[in-house]
């Protein structure tokens, strides 16, 4: 059956395309794209629409096996595709961890079942993620993992980091690092500064990620490995990454929509939907992320997905876990902060949330439009507004700070593989 997208404005860095055509899908891939390439009997008019390769997440946390009361492959992927997401990266600290062959082809094969769009597995680097001993690698990246991470806490001993980046290397996969020393974050809730000391909560001092982040790239020079580093969010990590990256070290970065969009501040009334690891710090910090997006020295935008539930949330603030959902206020948060504000072109935030991605995994069939490959494709209504309450989540939790907020610029259809894995039903009815 083919499907006709037409007269959208096709928005593709990887192909420096950013114009108007009709793309013709069929069987699952890109068949045509040209001008006016006349009637289907399925086809969408997009006029006034925004068309883009599929949007790309590095960071996911689908919770699935272990707390499938909070998220599942099912549920995640379907927020996902919400979201315009149609590949996303799961993390691999679920319960169990994900840190042998069987734990690979547990995800591989429950979101080919059930899944609405593309699941990339990662494997942890250290077995249960204890930091102690390298879970099997090898075995792992041959079941499928495109990286290793023990993402949710980081790797304390720098010859198990050594070690890891080897192998990361050798098997020709990335190494996604959670940049955190333990001891200096110990206990703390918040940025360490005057806020924390006003709210009364223990802070996480910016050096616990600085000092990773240093050790990290060093440990990049050493072994020539892949490495990404997850979750950026002080100055001084994008001066470094900066530094790194003239010095020709292959590194690679993220930041989150929440760190450049919130601070500290935000957290004013206890709020727990605002307690995030590593936690949301100065305006300083949040202005120094865009600024490395717009210079290139942060290569993409993730979204640290991290489902929790509300009676979870709805503790003191001590008691209440690290994170929020992210997946479908990502792009309409990144339009708001970066688009519409001028910082960043259409085609510059696609190259961040699609193209990079792609390109940071080497995959080459993903992140582009292009005949013969996958239709992978995301449509945006750039002026479509929505209110965010907990009837906006398909995830299925809801711990966002953005509900009760307007926010701007939404994906309406989302294709993967040319099926529809979500579509706006109030917008084609
Ligand atoms: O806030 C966070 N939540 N940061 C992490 O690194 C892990 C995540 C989670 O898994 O909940």
């Amino acid at each position: 059956m083919k499907l006709l997208l037409k007269g959208g404005r096709i928005v593709d860095p990887a192909n420096n395309t950013d114009e108007i055509y009709d793309i013709l899908i069929r069987a699952g891939k890109v068949e045509r794209i040209g001008k006016k390439l006349g009637k289907e009997q399925r086809e969408y008019d997009l006029s006034g629409k925004a068309v883009l390769p599929g949007l790309i997440d590095l960071h996911t946390h689908l919770r699935e096996p272990g707390r499938e009361d909070t998220e599942t492959i099912a549920s995640g992927t379907a927020a996902a595709a919400h979201g315009g997401f149609t590949t996303v990266c799961a993390m691999p600290n679920t319960n169990p961890p994900i840190d042998s062959v069987s734990g690979v082809k547990y995800v591989l094969t429950t979101s080919s079942q059930e899944g609405k769009i593309g699941v990339l597995p990662v494997g942890a680097i250290t077995k249960n993620r204890k930091g102690k001993a390298l879970t099997e690698i090898g075995k792992m990246s041959n079941a499928g993992i495109v990286a290793i991470s023990d993402d949710g806490d980081g790797v304390m001993n720098s010859r198990v980091m050594r070690r890891a980046m080897e192998y990361s290397k050798m098997f020709g996969i990335i190494l996604i690092s959670h940049c955190e020393d333990h001891d200096l974050s110990k206990e703390g809730m918040i940025n360490e500064g005057i806020t924390s000391t006003k709210m009364g909560l223990k802070g996480i001092p910016s050096q616990a990620e600085v000092i990773m982040v240093a050790r990290d790239i060093a440990l990049a020079g050493l072994t020539g490995c892949r490495l990404h580093l997850a979750h950026i969010t002080t100055s001084r990590s994008v001066d470094l990454i900066r530094d790194a990256k003239n010095r020709g070290v292959n590194v690679t970065a993220e930041v989150t929509p929440h760190h450049i969009t919130l601070t500290e501040k935000d957290i004013n009334a206890y709020n727990t939907n605002c307690k995030v690891n590593p936690p949301l710090r100065t305006e300083k910090d949040r202005r120094a992320l865009i600024s490395g997006l717009k210079d290139g020295t942060i290569d993409c935008i993730s979204t640290d997905h991290a489902p929790h539930l509300d009676t979870e949330k709805e503790r003191e603030f001590a008691l209440s876990p690290f994170g929020m959902t992210g997946l479908e206020t990502a792009f309409p948060l990144a339009m708001q902060e970066l688009v519409r504000s001028n910082k960043l072109t259409l085609s510059k935030l696609v190259e961040k949330m699609s193209a990079n991605p792609a390109s940071i995994l080497k995959k080459s069939g993903i992140g582009r439009i292009e005949k013969g490959l996958d239709a992978n494709i995301t449509v945006i209504d750039t002026e479509l507004e929505k209110e965010i309450n907990k009837e906006f989540f398909l995830s299925k939790s809801k711990n966002s700070p953005f509900k009760g907020k307007k926010l701007k610029g939404f994906p309406i259809l989302t294709l993967y593989r040319g099926r529809i894995a979500f579509k706006d039903e109030k917008v084609f009815s």
